[in-house]
């Protein structure tokens, strides 16, 4: 029996899941130091909490959901997402009855039941953000902003930013009257229309051509925002301006979850086809209150790990230095392995990454690993060397040998390599 991963969902293994790792890191590093706090949570939670949440108009609750029975008899969903969870959380832990507004950071796999395509995955992975209990649009401005630092920390440039906002409860009511009638007028099946009842905004979304079309003059909410929205959106794009963040305004922006309100984005990557949101997230008025919390406003975003990486392979901006092995030390006998060993753990606290060979191969097949693991110097430690007292340490880069005492190597190396 040859067992496979099951089908669609993204796995990472030496030596791309390096590049993974780098993903990963490089955007949690403007997150921490932002403030935001960790939040590791389970990756199961209520289906109830999914389906008032997330909504049902959207393909995510409907189509999507894994959920099970666990022996209990609970019904269970594996999370399509991470802000109900998080927002479940600090609920359920009074984080939004301490200072405002609670910040907090989660990474993790999510799981939808979608169609696997390039970019696509029923198992993928995100790293999000919530802010929630505070309405200030610097806010919305600064939560972009990590997000677009991030993807910069990358090296991506390839990308695009896109905004727009949904208003608040006046300006969507006021829409749906005039997004309805106009729905109406179109013709549509009976399933279309019960969709659109429930979210008719979702039509903007649909893939459909003659639905797309008939949706091309279809009313858009941007034109309905109240005043209060509308200077917020105003002064969100303010501050995006002042921090030289470029952006477009799309009016037609649908996310795939309902609950969002106000200001709401989406990053596009130019290479990534047909999945090209690499991150996207938004202001959510309600859902605090929805799922059992305070009335209070929050924000956040989810980045999209597994594209994230597509993005910097597909513009060739993969940093594999960063994680390269400095050391790879070669034992040659009984005596040079217990050094090598020693030496190993003491150039650990060094924060230098430091390899030996085991197994008591040839030389050359050790060499070989050593070319492998990218290693930036070689040491070989032979009866000889330990006899005279010098070894001799192997640039792998130039192929230049110096020769070093034994009882100034811990002090070359860390001075060689933690300057290289
Ligand atoms: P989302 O846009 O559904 O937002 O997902 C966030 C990111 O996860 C997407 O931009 C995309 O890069 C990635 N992603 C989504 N589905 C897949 C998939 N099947 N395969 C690979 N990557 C995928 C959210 O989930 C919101 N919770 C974000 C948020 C936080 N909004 C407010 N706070």
């Amino acid at each position: 029996m040859k067992y496979q991963a099951p089908k669609g969902v993204s796995e990472y293994f030496p030596p791309r899941s390096r590049s993974f790792e780098w993903v990963r890191e490089t955007l949690l590093t403007p997150i921490k130091r932002a403030g935001y706090q960790l939040l590791e949570l389970p990756v199961f939670e209520e289906t109830e909490l999914f389906t008032r949440g997330v909504g049902a108009s959207t393909d995510v609750v409907s189509k999507e959901m894994y959920t099970f029975a666990d022996r209990g008899g609970r019904s269970l969903t594996l999370r399509p997402e991470g802000t109900v969870g998080a927002l479940r959380a600090i609920i359920e832990h009074g984080l939004d009855r301490g200072a405002l507004p609670a910040k907090v950071f989660y990474s993790g796999p999510f799981f939808r039941a979608e169609r696997p395509q390039a970019g696509r995955y029923r198992q993928f992975y995100s790293v999000g953000i919530e802010a929630v209990g505070s309405e200030d649009p610097a806010l919305d401005a600064e939560v972009i902003a990590i997000a677009h630092a991030g993807f910069r920390a990358l090296g991506l440039r390839r990308f695009r930013l896109e905004i727009t906002s949904l208003g608040d409860s006046q300006t969507r009511a006021l829409h749906r009257i005039d997004l309805l009638n106009f729905i109406e007028g179109l013709n549509l099946d009976e399933a279309t229309l019960s969709r659109a009842e429930i979210n008719p905004l979702r039509l903007f979304d649909d893939k459909r051509e003659e639905i797309r079309a008939g949706m091309s003059k279809a009313p858009l909410l941007l034109d309905y925002l109240s005043e209060e929205s509308r200077a917020q959106f105003d002064a969100v794009q303010g501050y995006l301006r002042d921090l030289g963040i470029e952006f477009t305004i799309n009016p037609r922006m649908v996310r795939g979850l309902d609950y969002y309100t106000g200001t709401t984005f989406e990053f596009v990557h130019e290479l990534l086809g047909a999945q090209s949101g690499i991150g996207g997230g938004g202001r959510y008025d309600g859902l605090m209150e929805q799922i059992g919390g305070q009335s209070v406003s929050g924000i956040g975003f989810g980045l999209g790990i597994d594209r994230a990486l597509l993005a910097a392979e597909a513009e060739g901006v993969v940093d594999k230095e960063g994680f390269a092995t400095d050391l790879f030390i070669i034992p040659l006998g009984v005596s040079a392995k217990s050094m090598a060993l020693s030496l190993a753990v003491e150039l650990r606290t060094f924060d230098l990454t430091v390899e030996i060979a085991f197994g008591d191969r040839s030389l050359k097949s050790a060499m070989k690993n050593a070319d492998k693991s990218g290693a930036g110097y070689v040491l070989v430690l032979g009866d000889s060397e330990l006899a005279s007292g010098t070894v001799e340490l192997k640039e792998m880069r130039t192929g230049a040998t110096t020769s070093v005492t034994l009882s100034s190597l811990v002090s070359t190396l860390t001075t060689e390599l933690l300057t290289w």
